[in-house]
């Protein structure tokens, strides 16, 4: 029904329907069918390069712990204890050479094998209860889960954008700085946002010294049949060389060698990242309630490059960070009328094509009708 709905709208060239940004049981069934199946970002390589060191991945009523393993190995499991089944890890990042149970001490090695339980029957099987494994692969060096029995490998879904984003070397960055924003508009809503420009003329004074919206959609734009993947270059003014205040390179040291270029990556609904010449940021989105979403920014920059040395922290995430914030307000005041009753979906404009390329997407994610 609800991706009928949607399909009717999008021959109709209009918005979303309201009633699904405020349906609960469609968002029970956005956070099984859409996130528990889509790759979630986990950190940056750079964020899981010592052994023990652990972050964790939320999303709806599932946690995963991915790691780096002792044997230096890259592992994930549920966040969840195999004996009466309390969380094992709070939310968050940090080192640990094992997983222990704060209940009753039931104890694990990051990769999930039991290592043991105290005042079990003698014949209490070990190996039967390791911590459930999760998919987790490494892409571009950003290491992403996914919580599918059987996901589709994530190498083939954003292979589009593979030859524009390996020249910026990620694996070989580092993270300079991270911000997470509680959002108050579901998570649609922010998604719509982030795929046009019409409102950055008025609303986003920072972005655009150096973002040329002439430019927008001229570059390179590609698209996987389903649109859930978009890669495309973004256009600067001219003399800009990367997305800064002034338009000079916030970072000395370069992320890409060779004619510079900036362009962007969206793995909808979960992931998108952003890379000019000198930095480069990750974004990653999940929804905390139907009305909430969390978005984290991290900025990387070329590891070695030091902060006070190479860059200033302030201009480094000053255009990104202004952005967002403003964003974010804009969502939020979306949120807040399509609440209203009175709220019908008006035609979508010719600078809109990404956000009906995203309804796109968001009705084939959806599972045929319930
Ligand atoms: Fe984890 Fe009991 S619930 S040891
Ligand atoms: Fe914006």
């Amino acid at each position: 029904m609800t991706s009928q709905i949607m399909r009717d709208h999008m021959k109709r060239g209009l918005g979303m329907p309201r009633e699904l940004y405020l349906s609960p049981e469609l968002y029970e069934r956005e956070l099984e069918e859409i996130f528990n199946r889509s790759w979630l970002l986990a950190a940056h390589e750079s964020q899981l390069a010592r052994p023990g060191q652990y972050v964790t991945v939320e999303s709806g009523f599932e946690s995963v712990i991915v790691s780096r393993t002792l044997e230096g190995e890259l592992a994930a499991v549920h966040n969840v204890c195999r004996h009466r089944g309390a969380r094992l890890l709070d939310a968050g990042c940090g080192t640990a050479r094992r997983l222990v149970c704060p209940y009753h001490q039931w104890a694990y090695k990051l990769d999930g094998t039991m290592l043991g339980a105290a005042k079990m029957a003698p014949d209490f099987d070990k190996a039967r209860f390791p911590l459930k494994p999760v998919h987790v692969t490494s892409w571009q060096g950003m290491v992403f889960v996914n919580l599918a029995e059987d996901p589709e490998p994530l190498a083939g879904l954003l292979a589009l954008g593979e030859d524009a984003i390996a020249p910026f070397d990620l694996p070989g960055a580092t993270v300079a700085h991270e911000i997470t924003y509680d959002v108050g508009a579901n998570w649609k809503l922010v998604w719509e946002n982030a795929q046009e420009c019409y409102h950055c003329n008025v609303n986003h004074p920072e972005l655009i010294r150096a973002f040329d919206l002439a430019a927008l959609g001229d570059f390179d734009l590609r698209r996987s049949d389903d649109m859930r993947v978009q890669s495309a270059r973004l256009g600067l003014k001219p003399g800009a060389i990367s997305l800064t205040l002034d338009g000079r390179p916030a970072c000395s040291l370069p992320m890409l060698t060779g004619d510079p270029y900036t362009v962007a990556l969206h793995l909808k609904p979960t992931f998108a990242v952003v890379c000019c010449p000198d930095y480069t940021v990750m974004l990653r989105e999940r929804p905390l309630a139907i009305d909430r979403t969390e978005v984290t920014m991290t900025w990387l920059v070329r590891a070695g490059a030091k902060e006070g040395r190479d860059y200033d922290l302030d201009n480094l995430i000053k255009v990104w960070d202004q952005t967002n914030l403003q964003d974010w307000a804009l969502c939020e005041r979306t949120q807040l009328g399509v609440r209203s009753r009175f709220f019908e979906p008006g035609p979508l404009s010719g600078d809109e094509p990404s956000v009906a390329a995203f309804h796109h997407a968001y009705a084939a994610m959806l599972s045929e009708e319930k």
